[in-house]
């Protein structure tokens, strides 16, 4: 495993919409073991696959101790509705509250090439959608309020 530079704001890569992975092979594998260890290294949450450079729709998640990694997600429900403040590794420092629903229901693969589903509510809800957005060039500070840096 590698830690990846972290692409930062600004980088037109972050608005471009990513693409289908259309094999999982064993460089899918390491860029998810890579992207695993760069979010855990930066204190993230969540990680996708556009945030190191790969304009492929994936994403990593930790949340409660357990790891989720989604391959060519697809929201498939969602309920409710929280406006929290969401941060994110291509912007430290910074927080703005974003409009998100209160649950989630996301589809995916996982690197065995199996389907995965996968519910979320709370934090969990608002990294899938964080992330997911992240696959089609929606970066949180895109659509937040209230966007302001915050002393560390
Ligand atoms: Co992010």
């Amino acid at each position: 495993m590698a830690l990846r530079k972290i692409v930062m704001e600004g980088d037109p890569i972050l608005e471009k919409k990513a693409r289908e992975v259309t094999e999982i092979n064993g460089r899918i594998c390491m860029i998810l073991d890579d992207m695993l260890e760069t979010m855990r290294e930066n204190d993230g949450v969540g990680l996708a696959a556009p945030q190191v450079g790969i304009l492929r729709r994936m994403f990593v998640v930790e949340w409660e101790d357990k790891v989720y990694e989604l391959i060519n997600p697809e929201i498939l429900e969602t309920s409710g509705s929280v406006c929290e403040d969401e941060g994110c590794l291509s912007l430290p420092g910074f927080f703005g509250e974003v409009e998100r629903p209160a649950y989630v229901k996301i589809a995916g693969l996982n690197r065995q090439g199996e389907k995965v589903i996968y519910e979320g509510t709370g934090m969990l809800a608002k990294a899938f959608c964080h992330e997911n957005d992240h696959l089609d060039g929606i970066p949180y500070w895109t659509k937040a309020k209230n966007l302001r840096r915050v002393e560390e």
